[in-house]
């Protein structure tokens, strides 16, 4: 019997996985990608998932995004089983899959326009997200014209653009070079507290990780469980390189992705 205080909290969750698992294909050829993931994500928070590659985390966020259904348990966005891809979840890949022949503003109004939203709206809304991932002056390019990290922001600014509550990221800044992916780590921190989205991100990077969550989740190697899951309330704005906080921290997360690996 659930107790009385689980719906409460299933209710209030952004995010919630009920013992999920995943297995593609059947038999004995079947692969267990997830088991057991337990977890729930409150509003807001900026949650990052790390561990070893083929761990399942772009699995776990697919489940998420409602690209895939879980072979076990539930998962659920803001109280309602996820039945697949819905406006309140916005993606953004590794790669930024723009629409190479529509401008960058074509590429953000496209969710808009499907969605049915008149002409002066949703472009008074492109402008706006483009001018919030800093792309005010490229509105009128293609996307074959702009930097990897400008399409990255597209691609954020577009993801944004039906004003999902929660934002699913799949390595988005791992085809970057370092310093563009440093500058949109800190953007990204901007973006998120500007709109209050609840955040999932996934990446194997450790710095990464403890540099932008709040919360920071651990998956074993294949099956992905979650072997660690810590708040962080690390002041934003301290360099995650020399603060203490950030130091101590980091450790701990390597060390679990480290045995999580072994
Ligand atoms: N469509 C698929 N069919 C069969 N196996 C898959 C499929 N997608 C992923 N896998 C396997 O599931 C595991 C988890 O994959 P994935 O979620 O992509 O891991 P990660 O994103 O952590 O690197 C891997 O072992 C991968 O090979
Ligand atoms: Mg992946």
């Amino acid at each position: 019997m659930p107790s009385r205080a689980e719906p409460a909290v299933r209710d209030t969750a952004a995010v919630a996985l009920r013992g999920v698992s995943l297995a593609y294909g059947r038999g004995a050829r079947a692969v267990q990608a997830l088991s057991g993931i337990d977890a729930s994500f409150a509003p807001g928070a900026f949650v990052t998932l790390v561990g070893p590659s083929g761990c399942g985390k772009s699995t776990l966020l697919r489940l998420v995004a409602g690209f895939a259904a879980p072979t076990g348990g539930t998962v659920s966005t803001g109280g309602s089983p996820v039945r697949g891809p819905g406006p309140d979840r916005g993606v953004v890949f590794q790669q930024p899959r723009l629409f190479p022949w529509m401008s960058v503003r074509g590429n953000v109004e496209f969710g808009p326009r499907m969605a049915g939203l008149g002409k002066a709206a949703r472009r008074a809304r492109a402008d706006e997200l483009l001018e919030l991932v800093g792309l005010g002056d490229a509105a009128g390019r293609r996307p074959y014209e702009l930097s990897g990290g400008m399409q990255q922001r597209a691609a954020i600014a577009r993801a944004l653009a039906p004003d999902p509550s929660i934002l699913l990221m799949d390595e988005p800044f791992a085809a970057l070079d370092a310093l563009t992916r440093e500058r949109l780590q800190e953007e990204l921190r901007r973006i998120w507290q500007t709109t209050g989205k609840t955040v999932l991100f996934v990446t194997h990077s450790v710095d990464e990780a403890v540099y932008l969550g709040t919360r920071i989740v651990v998956l074993s190697k294949r099956p992905g469980r979650i072997v660690l899951d810590v708040p962080s309330e690390l002041p934003h704005g301290a360099d995650p390189r020399t603060d203490p906080g950030h130091q101590t921290l980091r450790e701990t997360i390597a060390a679990a992705v480290r045995e999580a690996a072994a």
